[in-house]
């Protein structure tokens, strides 16, 4: 049947609306006929990944410059992490050269109209669509939490295709976007104890590595914060390749139950942390705020570290979006944290700064921070709660 397109849409393909959209159209349609899409739909929120220049580099960034050029966005865009805090980056060790060039990525985004604020916990910050929304966003965790926890509907889109849905307003109608695909698969029942966002963490790798792409159904878990819940997006995104999962009593998509396949003991949660848990007495970073930490963990931190002080020789960056700093900083959390000696760093995270060869090891909650801070940055890691990072932190 082919691709149809509307007359707006056909206008965009063919330059009417400027070269950036004309591009983006190709990109939008391309992707439209690979996945046998017959439409395109509007969305009405995007979340743009691939935003540190310690990612893009030079040819990322020219990219962008091109499609700022005459590219403006039409829809309610933000963007992930950034390679430093966009304000306090030379206080932790960012070089001059590095926080220019981060600025340029930054201000061709801003041109396009894009929101500035550099975080994947967009749905914290007032990018936050509700249940059966069609959006286009790209960071795995984000993905996770939007089509699962809100049951918002949403491709896992790249840094190219999600920029491509802002500056249309469109996406192809396949995969996520599509009721008949949201439907679970794979039935797992919980039977171990969750107390804590590193248990939901370590849940997410056993259900991720079990599942790889397949919808899993999960019975077994009375209850979850938005803490726990965004933890658990972000490793079985991870370990897995999970857009999209059911939590029996907790998320709201509707979805006929598969019968239940597997079990996870508590055994399997104890030899996940176990692969998580390098020998080494030598730890020297901590991070919590994998996804972006929202204002109540960082109320919690700020009451960890209330009178002490982190260990010279050690580093520890609380990281979250700006607009949570700022209310940090209103709320005396941000001094509280900071005269303890710790950062608290917005629009950046630990993964995606120029941190490789500055630390050994990582101590953190997040079993997705542990993933990237192995493969990208050849640290060892420990997963703990975050009661035991600052208290390894002060130590
Ligand atoms: Fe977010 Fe960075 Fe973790 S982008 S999910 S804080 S690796």
């Amino acid at each position: 049947m082919g691709l149809e397109l509307t007359k707006e849409e056909k206008d965009m393909l063919e330059g009417e609306y400027g070269k950036a959209t004309r591009k983006a159209m190709e990109i939008i349609t391309t992707l439209g006929e690979i996945y046998g899409a017959s439409r395109l739909i509007p969305v009405s929120s995007v979340q743009i990944a691939g935003v540190s220049y310690h990612n893009l580099g030079e040819a990322g960034l020219e990219y962008l410059a091109e499609m700022a050029e005459d590219g403006k966005t039409r829809v309610l865009t933000t963007l992930n992490p950034a390679g430093m805090d966009l304000e306090e980056w030379k206080k932790h060790g960012i070089d001059e050269e590095f926080a220019r060039n981060q600025q340029r990525v930054v201000e061709a985004f801003a041109k396009m109209g894009v929101i500035t604020t550099c975080t994947c916990t967009p749905y914290l910050i007032g990018n936050l669509p509700h249940f059966g929304e069609h959006i286009a966003w790209a960071e795995s965790s984000a993905v996770c939490f939007a089509n699962s926890v809100i049951g918002a509907m949403t491709n896992r889109e790249g840094g190219p295709s999600a920029l491509a849905a802002a500056l249309t307003g469109r996406t192809a109608e396949y995969g996520m976007h599509l009721r008949e695909n949201r439907v679970a698969q794979v039935g797992y029942e919980v039977q171990a104890t969750l107390s804590s966002t590193d248990d939901f963490g370590l849940l997410g790798e056993v259900i991720g590595e079990k599942t790889g792409k397949k919808i899993p159904y999960i019975t077994g878990i009375p209850k979850a914060s938005t803490e726990e819940l965004k933890s658990l997006c972000a490793s079985i995104a991870t370990y897995g390749g999970v857009a999209l999962f059911h939590i029996e009593g907790i998320t709201p998509n509707k979805t006929p139950k598969p019968e239940i396949n597997e079990v996870i003991t508590q055994e399997d949660l104890e030899n996940a942390r176990k692969t998580l848990d390098d020998e080494t007495e030598e730890i020297d970073f901590i991070s919590i705020g994998c996804p972006h930490a929202s204002i109540k963990e960082i109320a919690r931190v700020a009451e960890l570290l209330r009178n002490k002080k982190v260990s010279e020789s050690k580093t520890i960056w609380i990281t979250t979006a700006k607009p949570t700093k700022d209310l940090a900083i209103k709320m005396g959390y941000y001094d509280v944290i900071e005269s303890a000696g710790a950062f608290l760093v917005s629009d950046a995270c630990c993964a995606v700064a120029p941190l490789k060869g500055k630390f050994k090891t990582l101590m953190t909650d997040s079993a997705k921070a542990c993933f990237y801070a192995r493969g990208k940055n050849k640290f060892k890691v420990k997963i703990r709660t975050i009661e035991e990072c600052i208290r390894e932190a002060t130590s």
